[in-house]
Order: structure tokens, then C-alpha cells, then sequence
């Protein structure tokens, strides 16, 4: 993979990222980070050049908020109202959505379905409060391809009206980025086999918007480390070695916390984990942190570098690391629940339902129920009562994995391949496997029109994409 002579070549310059510089923000009394956003904040997207691969090369041409990619992290208290003002400098329209975030529906912002998009010198004003605590994420809804692959996207943090004890609260923003061998942006979007197979896959992973080289803890510190998957179609799998961090929640929602399976943390686009990582590495001691998602490209995405000083404490810290929960409604499964299917079909090697050559004549190649997103000429997959139970089995018949999203709700994953899921968890972006089925349950306790889709952008922009009423 190209990437693997990129990231070679140029991740070895002790280019300290911004990566490090969070981990470096120190902590003000309340637990808020020092260079956290003030609110109301403005959001202003447009171009920027930003010095993604280093100092050594030529800066980036991208698209910022701010003139940051990503954009101001904007950390809020849980119930704090969060209002942002959004401001367009692209040459294209824009929204603002807020990902995994329970919102009214008019602050979603999905072009035509919950709002009119920002057109090029307009604004929009975003107000909604943060009743779920958790690691949100921010990104356009418009044109989702090129405009979060040119680096619009940045983090919301709700904390805990009491977060867990912790010596540090870093976020690292993962994206991945298609790059050219100038160090530009390859302008391929929408364009080429990405679209019918595995998404625009890039070359070049960065953490917070540089390529990581090493960061900075010390022996005995406990971080909370929140990743968020910014990236338009890649998953990772990352081994973070023996530190054997412990997942503390998943899509912003607390779970028991336990160590991921097979030592390996999975975030697929879109997600977002929750760890606590003790560091347990003596004094000097590095450890590499791998992403062996596609056991054949296994690289190092970073170095957890031990400083050479005396450890913070002998032991790990003693202190409990379960969140609590978020004010979720419990679904309740019962036979006045909702059940609907959704199946997944088309793409490269996998089924086509009847009677869709015209769809792909358009450039349409995923379908959900027989329909790609232009199929269904605004019209809702189905509509659901308010309050009432909605459980939807999802089945992928299709020969490529999906993130799927459901925008305004979290909910529970009830069973994987027919097998009930013990551990219960929250999401709002489900990965579904090649030929998979995934069973979720939520109380569709909030009018209004929600998309569904896949986060893989490129799947999304051709057909992996509905929406479902609550009425
Ligand atoms: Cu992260 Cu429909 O979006
Ligand atoms: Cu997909």
C-alpha cells in the first residue's frame, strides 16, 4: 500500500503533532481544558493550509473550521446548552450535524430533510442542549465525501457532571487521508471503484490532524483517552501493546468496562471509544501502538513514549472508572414493539435486487430494501409512532462491511447473527459484516425525520442512505 512507503517516509522526523499538544492541555479547575472553545462559538468552514505531513513538506491545501483541521474541540457540561453559529466560506453549501447527539430535529442538520443548506456566505445558527455526557463528533452533511475527506470535522465533548478520576483527558481525532506524492489532497471524490467497493481509503492516518510520531505520558499516569473515527471509509483495529486499556464506552455511551476482544480496539468511521489506559511502562519505556485491522497492512499508527522521570505513582490508580448512564428510554421488546427489516444489497460482488439498471445508470450502487436513497423520492423507509419501541434487523447481503447510522437516537444492539448480544451495548453506528445480521432496539420517543445510512461517505453519496418518520 502507498501508504505504508508515506507514512514511512515521513513519520520518522520528530515532528511533535498536535496530537501531543492535547495531550498537552492542561487541566483548569472544573475539569475544562485550557484551549477549549468558548461559547457561543462560530464555526466558520473554508480553506485552509495546514501542515498535515510535517514541517518538512509542503503544507495542505484543506477545508477547516476555523482554520483548524479538525475544528475546535467544543467541550460543554452534560444539560449545558451548546450554540454554535455556522458560517459558510466554502464555495459549496454546508450544514453542520451533530453525530450521536440527541437533538430536536431541526438542529440536525441534514440538507432538505431538517433544514434549507447553508449556502456559500450564509450562516445558521445551531442551539440544542447536551443531555447525554460523551465524545460526540461535528462534520457537514453535505456532499460528505469531499467535505469531511478535505478535513471538516472536529469534536464535541460532554462531560460528565462527575467524570471519572483520571490524570489526563485527551481526545485523538483518527482520520485517514488520500494523499498525492505533492502532499495534495487527490481530488478523485465521487469518482472510481471506491464508491462501488470499500470507500475512499487513503494513505496517510493522521491523529488530531498531523501523522503522529510519539507521545509524551508518564510512568503510572492514567488517561482517558477518547478516539473518534473521522475517516470516510477506514476501520481500525488498534493494539495498544501490554497497556491493555479498558473500553469505558462506546458511541459516547457508557458500557461495563472491560478490554476489547482479542486485545484489539476496533472503531469503525464514524465511532467513537472511550479508554482508560493506565501507563503502565517503565521510565524510558516506548510502546508502539499498531493498527492491525487489515492483517495485511499492519502499521504503526504511534509511539507511546514513557518520560525518562520518576513515575507519577507505584501502582495504577485506585479509583473507579464506570461512568453512569445517560438518560436513555429503555426499549422494551415486546409484541407492541415495531419491527421492521432493513437489508443491505449491491455493490461490487454482491446481490442486486431486480429491476435496477436504471438506478446504476445514475451512479446508484447500494440499496436498502431494494431502493438506493434516490429511490425513494423523499419518502420515509417507514414511520414509527412517537414513544413506541422500533427493533430493526438489519441483514447484510452485500460483499463489504457497514458502518451504519441511525442520526437522533442511541440504540441497544440486541443480538449479532442470531445470537443475543450479552453485553447490551448503545450505539449509533453499528459495523455489519459481509453477510451479517444485526438486531437494535430504541424508543422512538423524538419526532421527526432521521437519517439511516451508512458512514462509509462514499456508500452514502451512492445510495446506502434513508430516512425514517417519527410521528
Ligand atoms: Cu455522522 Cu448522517 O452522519
Ligand atoms: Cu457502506
Amino acid at each position: 500500500m502507498k501508504g505504508q512507503f508515506m507514512k514511512s517516509a515521513i513519520s520518522r522526523r520528530g515532528l511533535m503533532g498536535s496530537a501531543l499538544a492535547a495531550g498537552a492541555m492542561t487541566l483548569l479547575p472544573g475539569g475544562r481544558l485550557a484551549g477549549a472553545a468558548p461559547l457561543p462559538l462560530t464555526l466558520t468552514a473554508g480553506p485552509a493550509t495546514l501542515p498535515i505531513i510535517g514541517d518538512k513538506w509542503p503544507d495542505t491545501k484543506v477545508w477547516a473550521y476555523n482554520g483548524v483541521a479538525p475544528g475546535p474541540e467544543i467541550r460543554v457540561r452534560q444539560g449545558d446548552m451548546v450554540r454554535v453559529l455556522a458560517r459558510n466560506n466554502l464555495e459549496q453549501p454546508t450544514t453542520v450535524h451533530w453525530h450521536g447527539v440527541r437533538l430536536p430535529n431541526a438542529m440536525d442538520g441534514v440538507p432538505d430533510l431538517t433544514q434549507a443548506a447553508i449556502p456559500p456566505g450564509g450562516e445558521f445558527s445551531y442551539e440544542f442542549q447536551a443531555v447525554d455526557a460523551g465524545s460526540f463528533w461535528y462534520h457537514p452533511h453535505v456532499n460528505t465525501s469531499e467535505q469531511i475527506g478535505r478535513g471538516l470535522s472536529g469534536a464535541l465533548i460532554v462531560e460528565e457532571k462527575e467524570p471519572v478520576k483520571v490524570d489526563r483527558d485527551v481526545t485523538w481525532i483518527i482520520d485517514d487521508w488520500l494523499l498525492r506524492d505533492t502532499g495534495q489532497i487527490d481530488d478523485s471524490f465521487g469518482r472510481g471503484m471506491s464508491m462501488s467497493h470499500g470507500g475512499r481509503i487513503g494513505n496517510t492516518v493522521t491523529i488530531n490532524g498531523r501523522i503522529p510520531t510519539e507521545i509524551a505520558v508518564k510512568s503510572g499516569e492514567r488517561i482517558r483517552l477518547r478516539l473518534i473515527n473521522v475517516a470516510n471509509a477506514r476501520t481500525f483495529g488498534l493494539d495498544f501493546g501490554k497497556l491493555a486499556p479498558k473500553i469505558i464506552a462506546l458511541d459516547s455511551q457508557p458500557v461495563t468496562p472491560h478490554e476489547p476482544a482479542n486485545g484489539r480496539v476496533v472503531i469503525a468511521a464514524a465511532q467513537r471509544v472511550d479508554l482508560i489506559i493506565d501507563m503502565t511502562g517503565a521510565p524510558g519505556e516506548k510502546i508502539q501502538v499498531i493498527d492491525n485491522y487489515f492483517s495485511r497492512q499492519t502499521y504503526e499508527l504511534v509511539t507511546i513514549s514513557h518520560d525518562e522521570g520518576k513515575p507519577l505513582r507505584e501502582s495504577p490508580l485506585d479509583a473507579p472508572i464506570a461512568l453512569p448512564r445517560n438518560p436513555l428510554p429503555e426499549p422494551v421488546v415486546d409484541d407492541q414493539a415495531r419491527r421492521e427489516l432493513i437489508v443491505l444489497s449491491g455493490g461490487a460482488m454482491g446481490r442486486m435486487p431486480p429491476g435496477v439498471d436504471k438506478y446504476i445508470q445514475q451512479g446508484q450502487y447500494w440499496f436498502l430494501n431494494d431502493l438506493p436513497s434516490k429511490g425513494r423520492a423523499d419518502e420515509p423507509i417507514f414511520t414509527v409512532k412517537k414513544g413506541q419501541t422500533c427493533v430493526i434487523g438489519l441483514v447484510n447481503e452485500t460483499g463489504w462491511e457497514h458502518p451504519m447510522h441511525l442520526h437522533g437516537f442511541a440504540f441497544r444492539v440486541l443480538s449479532r447473527n442470531g445470537k443475543p448480544n450479552m453485553r447490551g451495548e448503545w450505539l449509533d453506528t453499528v459495523l455489519i459484516g459481509r453477510q451479517e445480521t444485526v438486531e437494535l432496539a430504541f424508543v422512538a420517543d423524538n419526532p421527526g425525520d432521521w437519517m439511516f445510512h451508512c458512514h462509509i461517505l462514499e456508500h452514502v453519496a451512492t445510495g446506502m442512505g434513508c430516512f425514517l418518520r417519527v410521528a
